[in-house]
């Protein structure tokens, strides 16, 4: 069954509560990169062109202390929203109160106000003691929040894997939940790779640590029909092979171990690299491309070779659904950019081709936005976490609690 969208909802003067994923990175106060706050912008747009009084919130960082409060302000992510939407924003620094409620009441229809990050609510100021009301969905704030509306429409894909008071606690509150317009898009890329994969179906794999994916690995080799691998996590996979690694990034013995496992139950389906680019530090300086079974021991790779991209080019011929998760090397240093640059082109030559091309969130999702493919590929996520558990086929309590249409 399909999930409500926001569309689906009579919004004409009703106070919709809207949970985006406003968790930017910022430096000093100031965002650092507004693309989650752009993805919310048509959820947001349609609330307020359609009659409806938008209260828009969001948590920040994470609030453990009473230093994390002053951090993690949300202020200045209230004013990018105000700056991108060109219509006032009310923002209230509270996350409950009577100002909260008086302006709450007082929205006309097509206004906008934001309150508070959620995570304020993880910290008692008064006590000083972290106590988790959002992110352990406290009853009494789920119900609080939601009794500041009439509708909710939950468009924070990034915290989708949470079960928080200001997703799961409002939906068990409210009449009606919808999907925003983000997160519906997220919900039909990932989720049709999940359950209903155009065949070719094929994954690339990079990032640091098979540790860190280990689900989500698992759950590809049974989905997918190749998983390419990159990243450093690919000496690991070599290790186990066999291959001396030379001086490069890789993970402990029980890793080792895991990897050969995986190797030996994906019937071929793993495909790891044949060559890498290998410096002998970690400098942004010239590497030389070497085959991965003529490492020295100072060798340290970085990036993956050219005879790879060749590799992957010809793996992914003909694909019709393709996932990549986690880069291919140390993109932020120019010399090692070029592996995670040509699976770029590669993903956005199969988009041309009609294959549906998906970059889950987190790093990759940044390389792919800085290297500017943000508009040559048919979907980047805006979770990280989220879209990797998405992927490992769990359930989303985020996506869970929106209404069935
Ligand atoms: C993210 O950035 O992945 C989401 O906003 C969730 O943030 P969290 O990991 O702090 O819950």
């Amino acid at each position: 069954m399909a999930k409500k969208i926001v569309s689906d909802l009579n919004v004409k003067g009703k106070k919709v509560l809207i949970r985006v994923d406003f968790n930017v990175p910022m430096k000093n106060g100031v965002i650092t990169d507004d693309t989650r706050v752009r993805a919310a912008l048509p959820t947001i747009e349609y609330v307020i062109n359609n009659g409806g009084k938008a209260i828009v919130f969001s948590h920040l960082g994470r609030v453990k202390t009473a230093e994390d409060i002053a951090k993690n302000d949300i202020a200045p992510v209230a004013k990018r929203l105000e700056e991108l939407i060109k219509k006032p924003v009310k923002f209230v620094n509270a996350t409950r109160g009577k100002e909260l409620e008086d302006a709450a009441n007082q929205l006309k229809e097509g206004e906008i106000l934001m309150f508070q990050n959620t995570r304020y609510e993880d910290f008692d100021v008064n006590a000083n003691k972290e106590v988790k009301k959002e992110s352990k969905n406290d009853a009494e704030l789920g119900a609080y929040w939601a009794s500041l509306g009439d509708v909710f429409v939950n468009d924070a894909f990034g915290t989708a894997h949470r079960a928080a008071a200001s997703n799961v606690g409002i939906a068990a509150n409210v009449k009606e939940t919808a999907a925003g317009y983000l997160l519906e898009k997220e919900i039909k890329f990932i989720g049709g790779a999940v359950d209903n994969p155009v065949r070719p179906y094929v994954a690339i794999l990079g990032g640091s640590k098979v540790s860190d994916k280990i689900g989500v690995i698992e759950a590809l080799l049974n989905k997918a029909d190749k998983v390419l691998v990159g990243g450093a996590m690919m000496f690991t996979f070599l290790k186990a092979e066999g291959y001396n690694v030379g001086s490069s990034r890789c993970e402990e013995q029980e890793f080792v171990d895991l990897a050969k496992n995986l190797l030996a139950k994906a019937n071929g389906k793993i495909v790891l690299p044949v060559d890498a680019i290998v410096n002998t530090a970690f400098e942004d300086i010239p590497g030389v491309a070497k085959d991965v079974d003529k490492f020295d021991q100072a060798d340290m790779g970085l990036d993956i070779g050219p005879k790879t991209l060749k590799l992957f080019e010809k793996e992914l011929a003909g694909a019709k659904t393709v996932v990549w998760n986690g880069p291919m090397g140390v993109f932020e240093m120019k010399n090692y950019a070029q592996g995670t640059i040509g699976v770029c082109d590669l993903l956005a030559k199969l988009t041309k081709e009609g294959a549906s091309t998906i970059i889950g969130g987190g790093d990759s999702a940044a390389a792919a936005e800085q290297l500017g493919y943000a508009s040559k590929v048919s979907h980047i996520s805006t979770g990280g976490g989220a879209s990797l558990e998405y992927l490992e086929g769990k359930e989303l309590p985020g996506i869970a609690c929106v209404d069935e249409k």
